[in-house]
């Protein structure tokens, strides 16, 4: 479903550079047994790091949790001669969702449009969902990207988040440029306060939350508020 009043809602944690094994597992032990498992639409990932994946995978099939795993990243390349990359086909093992183009990734380690629209490619061949990160409109969003973050750079880890009506006006033009069935998320000091004002704008499909994702408590406080006023 791609909007209106039975939209899927998409919230994801992305944990960033944060979390040995033994911290990941502690957080999906109390966050796990209390994701709601009666909302087909809801559909709630973690991305930890790429040491974090195989653990967080296991954890979370023994626990039979409605909660799906996601890569912060993956390589633009397939496998081969690429020291250091993660190619999607390995991700693919324990990742249904790769996060793509982050601001981050583009701002410290030179990630190009051109090189996300091949990451895009990777992922989409390994039959892992690309969502893609933009910092607006202009953006290019690859091709056969079906899920947009809008994170302004003002808003990333800042307390300081955009509006809710700016944020849909955005997502409406994402939407207006890559066509109807493209889903877009918000990200950007989502809280557990602020979390439903996001969810209830008619474009916005959810929410890709770090800094309030790190604490288990906090997390879950977002997935029982999303549906608030
Ligand atoms: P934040 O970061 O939730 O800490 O603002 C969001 C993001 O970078 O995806």
């Amino acid at each position: 479903m791609a909007g209106g009043d039975n939209k899927d809602i998409w919230i994801i944690a992305n944990w960033k550079s944060n979390k040995t094994i033994a911290e990941a597992l502690e957080w999906i032990s109390i966050v796990g047994p209390q994701i709601p498992k009666n909302n087909p639409n809801l559909k709630v990932f973690v991305c930890p790091p790429f040491t974090d994946l195989e653990e967080v995978k296991k954890a979370v099939m023994v626990g039979n949790f409605n909660l799906m795993v996601g890569s912060q990243d993956l390589s633009p390349f397939g496998e081969g001669s690429f020291t250091g990359e993660e190619a999607a086909r390995e991700i693919a093992q324990f990742a249904s969702l790769a996060i793509l183009g982050h601001s981050e990734r583009r701002k410290n380690f030179g990630e190009t449009n051109e090189m996300v629209a091949d990451k895009t490619k990777q992922a989409l061949a390994n039959n892992i969902t690309p969502l893609v990160c933009v910092a607006g409109a202009d953006i290019p969003v690859p091709e056969g990207c079906k899920l947009v973050a809008f994170e302004p750079l003002f808003a990333i880890g800042t307390g300081n988040p955009a509006t809710p009506e700016d944020a849909q006006k955005v997502a409406l033009e994402i939407k207006r440029r890559c066509g109807p069935e493209v889903e877009v998320l918000y990200g950007g000091s989502v809280n557990p306060q602020n979390v439903a004002s996001f969810i209830r704008q008619h474009d916005i499909s959810g929410v890709l939350v770090a800094t309030a994702s790190l604490d288990p408590n906090e997390f879950l406080n977002i997935l029982k508020n999303y549906e608030t006023d």
